[in-house]
């Protein structure tokens, strides 16, 4: 049987951190789908803090960390993405940003993505679908229609409430679905790949 992978992104600063609290609520409704439906499944848990150094060197120095190089490679590779980030000035947190600036424009094309946020008010629902869903479409990710948003009413001491949990389960499915739907990943995209072959290099060789 083939195991989907799922690799689950999470951008909060704090510790415990709201953020991660969302994601692996996301991770564990998509998981659970994916078995309901006979799948195995591997959840790819990344925090994005531990990595922080690591990210600003790559984006000044153009290489990664191996430990960043890894977590890249799980991600572009993984069948499915949750990514979820906090929400700072309206918008996603500059480390969420900094990571998918790093990750290759083309690596998940056609990837199944499913997108969350946290913040302290609930005005601020509306940045996921002005911020984190046009970067995904841009990234020509297939983002799964319900994004899930969470405020500090939502949570009722560190439980997840019914109207986020309802939500958190429609995406959950949601994204099942999407992943079921795709064939399974061939990893990550090999960046010394030919992409063109040797006679293509060698022009007028015979002439
Ligand atoms: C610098 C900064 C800016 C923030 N800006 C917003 C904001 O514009 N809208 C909002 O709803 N919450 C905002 N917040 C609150 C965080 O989004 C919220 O506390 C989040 O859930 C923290 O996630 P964490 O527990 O994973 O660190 C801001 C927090 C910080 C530190």
């Amino acid at each position: 049987m083939t195991v989907r992978t799922l690799a689950v992104v999470s951008a909060g600063l704090s510790q415990p951190s709201s953020t991660r609290l969302l994601a692996d609520q996301l991770a564990a409704a998509t998981r659970d789908e994916l078995t309901r439906h006979g799948e195995q499944v591997e959840l790819r848990p990344v925090e994005l803090r531990e990595h922080a150094h690591d990210i600003v060197n790559h984006l000044l120095t153009g290489f990664p960390a191996e430990p960043l190089r890894r977590v890249l490679d799980e991600v572009t590779g993984a069948d499915g993405l949750i990514a979820v980030s906090p929400i700072f000035n309206a918008s996603y947190n500059g480390l969420f940003k900094a990571f998918f600036d790093l990750v290759d424009a083309d690596a998940l094309g056609g990837r199944a993505v499913l997108i969350g946020a946290t913040g302290g008010t609930a005005r601020h629902s509306l940045a996921l679908e002005h911020a984190l869903r046009p970067m995904f479409t841009y990234l020509r990710a297939v983002v799964a229609p319900t994004a899930v948003f969470a405020a500090p009413e939502d949570w009722s001491g560190g439980t997840v409430d019914g109207a986020l949990r309802a939500r958190i389960e429609r995406a959950g499915r949601e994204l099942a679905e999407l992943v079921r739907r795709s064939a399974p990943s061939s990893g990550p995209a090999d960046p010394f790949a030919l992409t063109t072959s040797f006679d293509q290099l060698l022009p007028g060789r015979d002439g």
